[in-house]
């Protein structure tokens, strides 16, 4: 018997460092499929396809072999056997990201990756639509959300700590129109599931939301 755990939310929300945690702590692999969502788009970006060039995305994406391994518990992204972690935490990948993951081809090109890794092991995954399109079976459901505001001050104070000087008005704008993105798209758009359990971390330092998602999925794996 395994167990599936989908953790959605908006950008910045911190899914990543929560569900890492949270991993770690249940003893869980973690898949963060927003990294794979990126691989793709610095495929694109390397390829010179523009934001706007959804046919080319669409044909293209076959090319691009993403896979994932572990090293000491790390996610590690591959693309066509390239290590990539350390190349796609760009604002410029991001942006792409958010474009690419709106073409249909792309996201089913993901899909039967992003479920293999799920079948049969204990999983903490996190994205968009975990809960409502990849795993609707999981065994637990958290939509992790904060403020926008909250959620622009992390990613500046993320930025800044990698010596960005970007302002917190742009990196703000960045964030909404990235959520407009996520939440309007056609295809498997941001959402939150009927019956996940909704977790707004405003007020939460990290420790207190990896203690409530901890909370929620021990109430819920009985
Ligand atoms: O979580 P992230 O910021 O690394 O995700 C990057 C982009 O990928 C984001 O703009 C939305 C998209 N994404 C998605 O559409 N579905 C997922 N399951 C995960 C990410």
């Amino acid at each position: 018997m395994s167990y599936n755990i989908a953790i959605d939310g908006p950008a910045g929300a911190g899914k990543s460092t929560i569900a890492r945690r949270a991993a770690e702590k249940l003893h869980f692999i973690y898949v963060d499929t927003g990294a794979m969502y990126r691989a793709i788009a610095l495929f694109f970006l390397k390829k010179g396809i523009s934001f706007q060039d959804t046919e080319t995305m669409a044909a293209e994406c076959r090319n691009a072999e993403v896979s994932i391994t572990y090293q000491d518990g790390e996610q590690i992204v591959l693309l066509n056997g390239e290590n990539v972690n350390s190349l796609i935490r760009t604002e410029e990948v991001s942006s792409m990201s958010s474009k690419a993951s709106a073409v249909l081809e792309v996201r089913a090109h993901l899909l039967d990756l992003q479920r293999s890794l799920a079948a049969g092991e204990n999983v903490i995954m996190d994205g968009r639509d975990i809960g409502t399109c990849v795993l609707p079976k999981a065994d637990v459901k958290i939509f992790l959300t904060a403020s926008t505001q909250v959620r622009a001050r992390r990613r500046y104070e993320e930025l800044r700590a990698k010596g960005s000087e970007e302002s917190l008005e742009c990196v703000e704008r960045k964030i909404i129109e990235r959520d407009e993105a996520d939440r309007n798209r056609a295809i498997s758009p941001l959402r939150e599931a009927e019956d996940a359990v909704h977790v707004d971390t405003s007020d939460m330092t990290v420790e207190e939301a990896v203690d409530r998602v901890l909370e929620i999925c021990q109430e819920k794996m009985v």
